[in-house]
């Protein structure tokens, strides 16, 4: 069957600029829980996208710890919807998923980021070598030569999966929870904003 036409427009109820109600809890295995303030931007500038801004602060301090911004497009004919993201880490994402009444889930579709970012980064793979996927884990593959015995482990982190909510009573609800090359995919974050007038 055809799915219902779901254009742009009916991310209406995003548009506009929201504030974190209460400070946001963010917590992860290997983080101290913390507080933070967000706000948030939507607007649309004459295209059928959305471009946004997201700034998130230490709730004490007021230090600015989190910034993304990007686009939001949706799949004409469908409920498909993708986020285009670029954040202060240099984490570089394409979130996609679906928007089910006021629910969207998104999901980590690809990552990108600058080539002096602190991990190690794969750039070549020596043809020669006998390199062949040995194992294919969540949050990283590894490639091994029989013959030379070189190993390499590529890493998939972090992936990301959040939900925005319109509540009933017209605050929205983030969730957002990822996966890195050490833990499964845990909450991160939670906050609820409401809208400013
Ligand atoms: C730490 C990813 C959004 C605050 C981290 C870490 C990662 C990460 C990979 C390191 C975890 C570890 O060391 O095991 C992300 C991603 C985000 C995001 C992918 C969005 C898609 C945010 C937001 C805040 C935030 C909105 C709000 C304040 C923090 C803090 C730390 C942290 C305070 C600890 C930093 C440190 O110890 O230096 N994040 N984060 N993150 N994140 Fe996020």
């Amino acid at each position: 069957s055809i799915p219902p036409e779901v254009p742009v427009s009916s991310l209406d109820w995003l548009l506009g600029n929201w504030e974190s109600v209460e400070p946001g809890k963010g917590s992860y295995p290997s983080l101290k829980d913390f507080r933070y303030t967000e706000d948030l931007h939507f607007a649309q500038m004459g295209q059928p996208i959305i471009n946004f801004m997201f700034n998130a602060s230490d709730a004490e301090t007021k230090k600015i710890l989190h910034r993304e911004c990007g686009f939001i497009q949706m799949q004409t004919g469908t409920n498909r919807v993708a986020f285009i993201i670029a954040q202060n880490s240099g984490l570089v994402e394409v979130e996609e998923g679906e928007l089910v009444g006021k629910k969207l889930s998104l999901h980590t579709q690809a990552l990108a980021r600058p080539s002096f970012a602190k991990e190690p980064h794969v750039k070549e793979v020596w043809p020669q070598c006998g390199l062949s996927l040995t194992s294919h884990k969540l949050t990283h593959v590894t490639l091994a030569c029989v013959g030379c015995r070189v190993s390499l482990i590529i890493k998939k982190n972090p992936q990301v999966s959040r939900v925005f909510q319109l509540q009933p009573d017209g605050k929205l609800e983030q969730t957002l929870s990822m996966s890195t090359d050490k833990q499964p995919m845990t909450q991160h974050l939670h906050i609820t904003y409401s809208r400013l007038a």
